[in-house]
């Protein structure tokens, strides 16, 4: 069975809503482990006071018994705390009585370089609000319990997958830098998989590549403009030569150019992907915008926003790669129980005499 992650639910909604189908029964889930990843991606440098409203923890509704999946439909909750402030204004249902709280003023002025301006004309809505609401990368929180989840599953089968910032001091400079003046910045993020067997993915169709499904994956994360496998775009500056992994007597290599994947297939290597996170759209000195009301030039959408989630983009990137691998190992190895999932790993080892 295939791995499957549906998620819904607005950034000042009653809650973010993940169902995951496909996991074997058996898999032993810790509340406080998947709680830690959470707070993880609520932390970092430069996020903005939303980040002390909320206190995300998992709730789960569906699929798990006494801490063990059942192989049914898993459904994990993150409620959102700064609901309250907006019972009105984000109300599923006609609210009753006066408007009061936040959200009650339709946005008609869009930010570049978020959703806003296609997010209206697309959908035809006459709020702003109503786009950016999903599009808000707050989403992301119920994305890393599932990937929480897909990291219990791999580390079954010995995998453990960790992401981090490239550059860490330097893009702590430039945060200082940008909140003085009212700006915002990006970075770069990497995340490197261990213990990935080889075999993963494949090079039978494109669709089966799994260079292919991380990029994809990784790009689907708000704001990420580039990914890169390995040493992805320096390779095309390189000889030949420079650019491959020698193949030792045991079938190791002493450099990882490739990133663990050659052909859209895993080669036992440390899986590494890096992305590329733009500068976030909010600005707090906005940029130049028309109101979508009176057609006149205007400025944009001002609204509490983070300076950067750079560190943030590297959990919610840690999980989403974490769920790629977890979908590709399961695809491989099968398994309605855990057990059945793990023992076709090591019968595959032995046939290929990896260690
Ligand atoms: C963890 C995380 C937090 C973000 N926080 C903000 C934010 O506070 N303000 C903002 O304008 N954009 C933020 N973004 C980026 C926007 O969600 C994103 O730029 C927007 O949805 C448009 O999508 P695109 O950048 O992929 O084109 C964040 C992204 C991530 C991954």
């Amino acid at each position: 069975m295939t791995l499957r992650l549906a998620t819904a639910g607005e950034s000042h909604g009653p809650a973010l809503v993940a169902i995951l189908t496909g996991l074997p029964a058996g898999l032993v889930l810790d509340r406080d482990v998947i709680d830690a990843d959470l707070k993880r991606r609520q932390e970092g440098y430069g996020r903005s006071p939303r980040q002390q409203i909320e206190q995300d923890r998992v709730e789960v509704l569906a699929g798990l018994r006494h801490g063990r999946t059942l192989g049914t439909p898993l459904a994990l909750v993150v409620r959102n705390a700064d609901h309250r402030n907006w019972t009105w204004g984000m109300n599923p249902w006609p609210p009753e009585g006066e408007p009061a709280g936040k959200g009650t003023k339709a946005v008609t002025l869009p930010r570049p370089g978020h959703a806003d301006l296609a997010g209206v004309l697309k959908y035809g809505l006459g709020d702003v609000r109503d786009a950016l609401e999903r599009a808000s990368a707050r989403h992301t929180a119920v994305h890393v319990a599932a990937g929480a989840v897909a990291k219990a599953l791999l580390a079954s089968i010995d995998v453990a997958v960790e992401g981090s910032v490239v550059d860490e001091a330097g893009l702590r400079a430039r945060i200082d830098e940008a909140r003085k003046a009212r700006d915002t910045v990006g970075g770069v993020i990497e995340v490197r998989a261990r213990g990935v067997p080889p075999g993963l993915g494949s090079y039978a169709s494109k669709d089966d590549r799994l260079d292919a499904r991380l990029a994809a994956a990784v790009m689907g994360i708000q704001a990420v403009k580039g990914v890169e496998i390995g040493d992805g775009f320096a390779l095309a500056g390189r000889f030949g030569s420079e650019a491959h992994d020698e193949i030792r007597t045991d079938r190791r290599r002493d450099t990882n150019h490739a990133g663990g994947i050659e052909a859209g297939t895993t080669n036992g290597e440390e899986v590494v992907v890096r992305a590329a996170m733009k500068p976030l759209p909010t600005l707090m000195k906005p940029l130049a915008s028309v109101d979508l009301e009176t057609g006149e030039q205007a400025q944009a959408l001002v609204e509490r926003s983070d300076v950067a989630a750079v560190e943030a983009l590297a959990v919610v990137a840690e999980g989403a790669v974490a769920w790629e691998l977890a979908r590709a190992a399961h695809e491989k190895f099968g398994g309605d129980a855990v057990g059945d999932f793990v023992a076709a790993r090591d019968a595959y080892l032995e046939r290929i005499g990896w260690r």
